[in-house]
């Protein structure tokens, strides 16, 4: 694969998509009352033709597949897409297939009732570019649907323990580009309504969705939960030695505040986009 999406290539088939697969059970638990809203939104129906876009372990492909739909779920990444094949394997699905390729450039036959994603599609060096592809995809009535992070400061799951390991972190020289490809890219809701309408697309709906998260059952899971994706991760991933130990404890110091009989559950709030 040769694209613009080199560097997300690179990414997401080195140590992060290894991490990926060693979190996947515990990423869909995590995530599940998100997945909820968006199967729910999306609606998939039997003998429906869907795309799952960055569909990375699986767990969206395979709830929509169990519903009757045949399910192509498309990722960048090997490892998360093997992992994926695995799963699809145990559960026994023959109207699922995987294909690992960049899903901006992959040319598609118009004929799916439905291209979903759970947080695959904010990664994309030409957004825009990349969303008239998808739609190229569609059926005349075909539909959009897709779940993306609303900014870290609605996200306490990720910024609780971000800001308190935020000091540790030598910051960088000139500001970040909020709209970069990564997690946060499509944190405001107007520049996510312009690239669809950009790209072609009608009926644009980008409503707000809320859950709390389960990110474990205590403490010491929650950081090392938190240790391996995230904000959190990130920032430990240039952090060496003395410091890093200090960084991690801040976290831990941070994290503990929320921790109740239950385990740890925090606020996680994301934009739910519809479109045709
Ligand atoms: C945050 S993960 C979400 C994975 C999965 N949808 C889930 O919810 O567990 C983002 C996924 O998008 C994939 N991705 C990023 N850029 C992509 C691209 N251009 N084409 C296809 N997949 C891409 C990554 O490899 C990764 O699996």
């Amino acid at each position: 694969m040769t694209s613009s999406n080199a560097e997300q290539i690179e990414y997401w088939n080195s140590k992060a998509g290894q991490t990926w697969v060693a979190s996947q059970a515990g990423v869909d638990r995590m995530l599940e009352p998100l997945t909820a809203l968006l199967l729910e939104r999306a609606d998939a129906q039997d003998g429906e033709r869907v795309l799952d876009v960055g569909c990375g372990c699986g767990d969206t492909t395979l709830q929509i597949a169990q519903t009757g739909a045949a399910v192509w779920g498309i990722d960048i990444s090997g490892p998360m897409l093997a992992r994926a094949e695995e799963r699809a394997k145990e559960l026994g699905l023959d109207n699922v297939a995987f294909s690992q390729t960049d899903a901006s450039t992959q040319a598609l036959t118009p004929d799916h009732d439905l291209i979903l994603s759970r947080f695959g599609v904010m990664f994309f060096a030409d957004p825009t570019e990349a969303f008239r592809n998808l739609r190229s995809g569609l059926s005349p009535q075909g539909r959009l649907c897709f779940l993306c992070w609303q900014p870290p400061r609605a996200n306490p799951w990720m910024s609780i323990s971000g800001a308190a390991i935020m000091p540790f972190s030598t910051p960088p020289e000139t500001p970040p580009d909020p709209r970069a490809p990564g997690p946060f890219a499509f944190a405001d809701k107007d520049y996510v309504s312009q690239i669809l309408g950009d790209a072609g697309f009608s009926e644009i709906d980008v409503r707000s969705v809320t859950a709390d998260v389960h990110i474990a059952d205590n403490l010491d899971d929650a950081v090392e939960s938190q240790s391996r994706i995230g904000p959190m991760a990130r920032a430990l991933a240039e952090l060496e030695g003395e410091k890093r130990d200090e960084a991690i404890a801040a976290a831990r110091e941070a994290l503990a505040a929320h921790v109740t009989d239950d385990g740890l559950d925090l606020g996680a709030a994301c934009w739910l986009v519809y479109a045709r």
